[in-house]
């Protein structure tokens, strides 16, 4: 039987491509930067057209499906996963990064159907590495098959976490305590590449062993989880749960032992878990 979205996935790759390209063009010239939530929370005009590109371009072909985008939510746009296939964009992962020229900016777009996600692209576009994968039919990089490292023993893992400034003092104060908790199992080292989609891509062709992290979106996670789970990763919750999309946090390793490891290791520093509190 034919892959009913396989003519998604083309065109995302297409998409994404154009939008990398818009991404270089953008950085050889001066970049406005605005604040969002916060004065760390950034945004540029890149951000917002490049969004507008791949909406509008997956809208022409495909004008019944819906859309979740950082910046249309941060605009006003509801983000609420439905049964419909769905486009799940950040037009720019990493806009720290790209303010900075920074190395690690990707265009992450992930595809569900009936909340299942079906495939993910994530383009590192600075370092020009296309990440593909298709449910059941593995990762690649550029065309190459990837896989994660298959490491089982977090004493010898290198670990990827963000670490961001929180304006909540007890949350902030979690993550500096989860960052010293990982560090002193020890693992061979943490390292912040900036990019949470990145992060994944990392993780799913081994280049690092384990990432973690609360309080990103839906848009951050989607394109990468596909990839890292095709690529034989292991994604789970941070409680050491089922990953949930919308849950607003995750792990990813290359093994269950690993991932299990971390989720003992941390505590919950994301937004929904202080609501709770
Ligand atoms: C950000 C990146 C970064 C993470 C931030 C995210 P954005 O995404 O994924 O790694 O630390 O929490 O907001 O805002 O650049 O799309």
């Amino acid at each position: 039987m034919s892959d009913p979205w396989q003519e998604c996935l083309d065109l995302c790759v297409e998409v994404t491509k154009k939008a990398g390209e818009m991404i270089r063009e953008a950085l050889q010239k001066d970049i406005a930067v605005m604040q969002k939530s916060s004065p760390v929370d950034l945004v540029t005009e890149t951000d917002q057209r490049v969004e507008q590109l791949i909406i509008s371009s997956i809208k022409e072909k495909f004008p019944a499906h819906s859309f979740i985008g950082e910046e249309s939510v941060a605009a006003g746009a509801a983000s609420v996963l439905t049964d419909d296939p769905t486009w799940i964009i950040d037009p720019i992962d990493g806009t720290t990064n790209f303010v900075h020229r920074f190395p690690f900016v990707s265009v992450s777009i992930g595809f569900t159907v009936k909340k299942e996600i079906e495939f993910g692209v994530v383009y590192s576009c600075i370092e020009d590495k296309m990440y593909t994968a298709r449910k059941g039919k593995g990762a690649f990089c550029n065309g190459a098959p990837i896989k994660v490292s298959g490491q089982e023993d977090i004493s010898r893992s290198l670990v990827l976490t963000e670490m961001n400034f929180d304006k909540d003092p007890a949350r902030f104060r979690t993550m500096l305590a989860n960052v010293e908790s990982i560090l002193t199992i020890p693992v061979h080292g943490i390292r912040s590449p900036g990019s949470a989609a990145v992060n994944m891509c990392l993780v799913a062709c081994g280049s690092a062993d384990a990432y973690y992290h609360m309080g990103i979106h839906c848009w951050d996670m989607a394109g990468g989880a596909a990839v890292v789970t095709e690529a034989g990763g292991v994604i789970m919750d941070i409680s050491g749960g089922p990953f949930d999309l919308m849950s607003r946090r995750l792990i990813v390793a290359s093994s269950r032992a690993v991932a299990e490891r971390i989720a003992k290791q941390v505590a919950d520093q994301s937004p929904e878990a202080s609501a709770q509190r």
